[in-house]
């Protein structure tokens, strides 16, 4: 049998269309896998890589963390895994800027601690949307020590338990606000929050409160309720809960207003934001930007993700968007994806 052939989409210069061509065949080392791709999907971090070449290492590059597929090779010390399963993976090319570990290719590395099964009944391109999105909301919410999301910004460190396979029983513990509800990690944060133990109080626009709750969230609020800050102070307090801090998926001027102005009324908390936190906040909000690769969701991984999406308790949301079919595309998808988009994952089929 001839040897498989590798093709990825590079990015060869800033704010230039993706390029379909030939790419070296990766293979595995130790702690890796090599997943022969069925499935990839789009972050907005991509479309900054594409715009800026923001994080961009090496040049050319290929970028991209979600895929799904089968794995077609595995490193020498990795047990988790044979030739042929059918995985999830969070890849880090953010991290190392190797273009064998960016998404956007038929062949990619993944570290075997960011992957695991994904059960039969639930297809590639359902199973793509979790991988980053998963790991973003595990450095949310159970990082113990501030890490370094950027030079001179602190991450986030709530310290939350990780999510448990059991039923927890609902008790007056902890109280989080999702802000951005139903992105990509809105939606993840909400359902590993809530498979914590945690009472998750969301912000969402109005059409997506229902996809809210389906992942979790105890009560949802409207993005645009003139008593917004009120309503969510008063859903909070009435938990009873010990108040964490608020999660802000969106982190931008506004949604920062609203955050500083819900904690200063609950008396202090965390801020744990997607982009640099407000320079401006008071000493009693423990503000951090989030740092979504990190060994903190290894855990998850391993013991969480597979039994936990056998028995539902871990659910593909917000639903997948294809896009298309091939490496071709991707640059659809991005643009897709920078236009901007509602409750929905955009992927892209290979
Ligand atoms: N620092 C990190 O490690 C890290 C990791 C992952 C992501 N991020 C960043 O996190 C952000 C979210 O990523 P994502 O993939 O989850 O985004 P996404 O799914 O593309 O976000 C789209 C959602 O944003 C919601 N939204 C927009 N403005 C809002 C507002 N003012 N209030 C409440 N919701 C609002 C929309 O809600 P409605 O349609 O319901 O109105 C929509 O569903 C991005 O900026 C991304 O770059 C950072």
């Amino acid at each position: 049998m001839a040897a498989p052939k590798n093709e990825a989409a590079w990015l060869t210069q800033a704010n230039s269309p993706l390029q379909v061509s030939e790419a070296p065949m990766p293979t595995a080392g130790a702690g890796e896998i090599v997943v022969k791709n069925s499935a990839v999907a789009i972050n907005p971090l991509d479309c900054h890589m594409q715009d800026l070449g923001v994080f961009v290492q090496q040049w050319p590059a290929v970028f991209g963390c979600d895929v799904a597929g089968e794995v077609f090779e595995v490193g020498p010390d990795v047990d988790r895994f044979k030739k042929g399963d059918r995985v999830l993976g969070h890849t880090i090319n953010l991290v190392t800027g190797r273009p064998q570990d960016g998404a956007y290719t038929h062949y990619t590395v993944v570290p075997a601690n960011k992957a695991a099964i994904l059960p039969d009944n639930i297809s590639f391109t359902d199973g793509v949307v979790v991988p980053f999105a998963l790991e973003a909301a595990v450095c949310a919410l159970s990082l113990k020590v501030p890490g370094e999301a950027m030079p001179g910004v602190a991450t986030p460190a709530l310290g939350l338990p990780y999510p448990s396979l059991q039923e927890l029983a609902p008790s007056a513990g902890n109280t989080l606000v999702v802000y951005g509800g139903s992105s990509s990690v809105g939606c993840m944060t909400t359902q590993i929050a809530a498979a914590s133990g945690i009472t998750v109080i969301a912000v969402t626009g109005e059409r997506n409160m229902e996809l809210s709750k389906r992942c979790g969230a105890n009560q949802v609020f409207d993005r645009t309720d003139p008593e917004l800050i009120d309503k969510v102070v008063d859903a909070v307090t009435a938990t009873g809960g010990k108040f964490v801090g608020i999660f802000d998926a969106i982190s931008t001027p506004d949604t920062y207003t609203n955050d500083l102005a819900i904690i200063a009324k609950l008396g202090g908390g965390h801020l744990a934001c997607t982009h640099p936190p407000p320079a401006e906040a008071p000493s009693n909000v423990k503000a951090g930007m989030i740092f979504a690769v990190d060994d903190v969701a290894a855990p998850v991984w391993k013991d969480y993700v597979t039994p936990a999406l056998q028995n539902g308790k871990l659910r593909c949301l917000p639903p997948a968007k294809i896009v298309g079919k091939g490496l071709e595309s991707i640059d659809e998808a991005l643009k897709m994806c920078k236009a901007g988009v509602s409750a929905m994952k955009l992927v892209v089929e290979l």
